[in-house]
């Protein structure tokens, strides 16, 4: 198990299938408490360092309740402005990192760098979760994205995936891409061709033989697929084509998803909405379809999971040491 205790979660590249579903196991075995509303001490005494030095509701709250719910406490910046990480006098990332390590027995990290959480892990003597570094890699994002599927769909083989929209810069959409390399579905990728994945996604998905078309438009799959996973468009990387790219960006309407399967699931990571309005319109979300909000509850599931898991409270099969 590449993820256990003392471990870091800072990619999903280097993750087996076999690893993937070990977090989905434990994610599982734990994610009763959330269902239910209640908590857990398996990680009572243990405090969660949150240093997040760019805007977030879902990863930020989501870890810090994940924590709660297994008994921890949390402690973290209010706003990196009003600390010391940032600003003129600014001390580097390592040496916050090695304060903070002090207070805490676990770190996670968003930050605007990529390589941001990697380098926090090379001075850390606790493990650090990346909770997105630029456009790298949001690795707990593309876990809870597989855990929605293998939940709504009761596997991660045989379906026929779409993943839309911003695929070049989208760390969760690149997480994702790499956890789902590890199983059997058939992918269509569907962006403006500036937003496609890079060469090395798609080497990696060629590597593992995993069939993979590209689309320019959601019409052209909307009625081949069992899921649909959307995503919004990244200020960074796409310069001054930003406005341009935003009017013709995909965006999920019931008129979209007529000719749908009955059982297809929307996803979304969320927030949906950009300087146009929603990328999937609220009509939408009375439809069965719709999963994005369930997502949110899963993702509390599988930060408990990853967080049992590094500070050592399961096993990889979900028992409770
Ligand atoms: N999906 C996601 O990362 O949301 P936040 O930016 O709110 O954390």
């Amino acid at each position: 198990m590449t993820i256990g205790r003392g471990a870091d979660v800072l990619t999903t590249e280097d993750l087996s299938r076999r690893d993937i579903e070990q977090i989905i196991g434990v994610a599982d075995s734990l994610g009763s408490a959330v269902e239910t509303r209640t908590s857990l001490d398996l990680l009572a005494g243990k405090i969660l360092a949150t240093l997040f030095f760019q805007s977030s509701t879902r990863t930020r709250l989501s870890f810090e309740s994940a924590m709660q719910r297994l008994g921890g406490s949390v402690l973290g910046f209010a706003d990196a402005q009003s600390s010391r990480a940032t600003g003129e006098r600014a001390e580097s990332l390592e040496d916050t990192v090695r304060t903070v390590e002090h207070y805490a027995d676990a770190i996670v990290i968003r930050h605007p760098a990529q390589g941001a959480a990697k380098r926090a892990a090379e001075v850390a003597s606790v493990p650090v979760l990346n909770g997105g570094d630029g456009t790298n890699q949001h690795p707990s994002q593309g876990l809870l994205d597989a855990y929605t599927i293998w939940r709504e769909k009761g596997t991660l083989d045989g379906l026929s995936i779409a993943l839309v929209g911003d695929l070049k810069s989208t760390r969760g959409m690149h997480s994702l891409v790499y956890t789902l390399s590890n199983f059997r579905s058939r992918l269509f990728l569907v962006s403006p061709p500036e937003l496609r994945f890079g060469d090395a996604v798609k080497a990696r998905l060629r590597q593992r033989d995993l069939k993979f078309h590209e689309a320019r438009s959601v019409d052209e799959v909307v009625s081949e697929v069992d899921v649909m996973y959307v995503t919004r468009l990244n200020k960074e990387g796409t310069g001054s084509a930003y406005e341009r790219l935003l009017r013709e960006y995909p965006r999920i309407t019931l008129d979209t998803l007529r000719g749908c399967k009955d059982d297809l699931i929307v996803m979304h990571d969320l927030p949906r909405s950009d300087e146009l309005g929603l990328q999937i319109d609220s009509l939408v979300d009375a439809t069965p379809h719709a999963k994005y909000f369930s997502e949110v509850k899963y993702g509390v599931m599988v930060r408990m999971a990853l967080l049992a898991l590094v500070l050592g409270a399961v096993e990889p099969g979900g028992e409770c040491l």
